[in-house]
């Protein structure tokens, strides 16, 4: 977290979520399973409310929890999602079988990079939300994006990876690896030339990228 301070500030004001995320949330601390920060999806929740997808999918579902907050965000919305974790996959189906918005949710099993026909046979996508291995995410935006309506979304997770990117010294080769895919990802989203994106510091920062459209 890039703000400590601001963060806890502003997860100290957000409401508690209801008892399945609750315990949704209590099992991702246990098992170290990494969801969405409790700031970063309030916001990503908020500008979808605005936005009023009606189809989203979403790339890394983990235990399901963003999927399900998206659903209950959005009664409106249908949510695809794809995970390659077999454990994750299936702890991700029990809760969505226990959910009650867990019937607009379906999980595809395996990896984003081979089931691009399969997802995209169940677009097109007025969302995506990319939050899954750091290092794809050049290749993940590049092969969804053609999923995306006209002025569609794509939301990405991480962006700013615990500050490192923006000069937070980096521990490990690992770390400093990663660190470079995701500013050579930032700078060819914030220059691509179909999308008008935004960096938001909230979370472990969230980009937002807007499809120009046909106009
Ligand atoms: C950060 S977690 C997702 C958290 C989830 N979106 C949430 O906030 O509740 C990333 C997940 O993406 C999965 N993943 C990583 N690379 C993937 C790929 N190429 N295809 C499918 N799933 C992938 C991982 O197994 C992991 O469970």
């Amino acid at each position: 977290m890039m703000e400590n301070r601001i963060d806890h500030y502003i997860e100290s004001l957000i409401k508690t979520r209801e008892p399945l995320f609750a315990e949704m949330e209590a099992f991702a601390r246990e098992h170290r399973v990494p969801i969405m920060e409790p700031a970063g999806i309030e916001a990503l929740l908020q500008i979808m409310r605005i936005q009023q997808p009606k189809r989203i999918l979403e790339i890394g579902t983990a235990i399901g929890y963003s999927a399900l907050r998206m659903a209950a965000a959005l009664p409106d919305a249908e949510v695809v999602s794809i995970e390659r974790d077999e454990q994750r996959y299936r702890q991700a189906m029990s809760y969505i079988g226990r959910s009650e918005y867990g019937s607009r949710v379906e999980v595809l099993f395996g990896d984003a990079l081979e089931l691009v026909d399969k997802a995209g046979e169940k677009g097109p996508y007025d969302a995506i939300f990319i939050d899954a291995a750091k290092g794809q995410y050049t290749k993940f935006f590049e092969r969804y994006s053609a999923c995306l309506t006209a002025e569609g979304t794509a939301y990405t997770d991480n962006v700013l990876f615990k500050g490192y990117v923006a000069g937070v010294p980096a521990e490990s080769k690992r770390i400093i690896n990663l660190v470079k895919k995701i500013q050579s990802y930032n700078e060819w989203l914030m220059n691509h030339p179909d999308f008008d994106t935004a960096l938001f510091p909230v979370g472990d920062g969230l980009a937002v990228s807007r499809k120009r459209g046909g106009k």
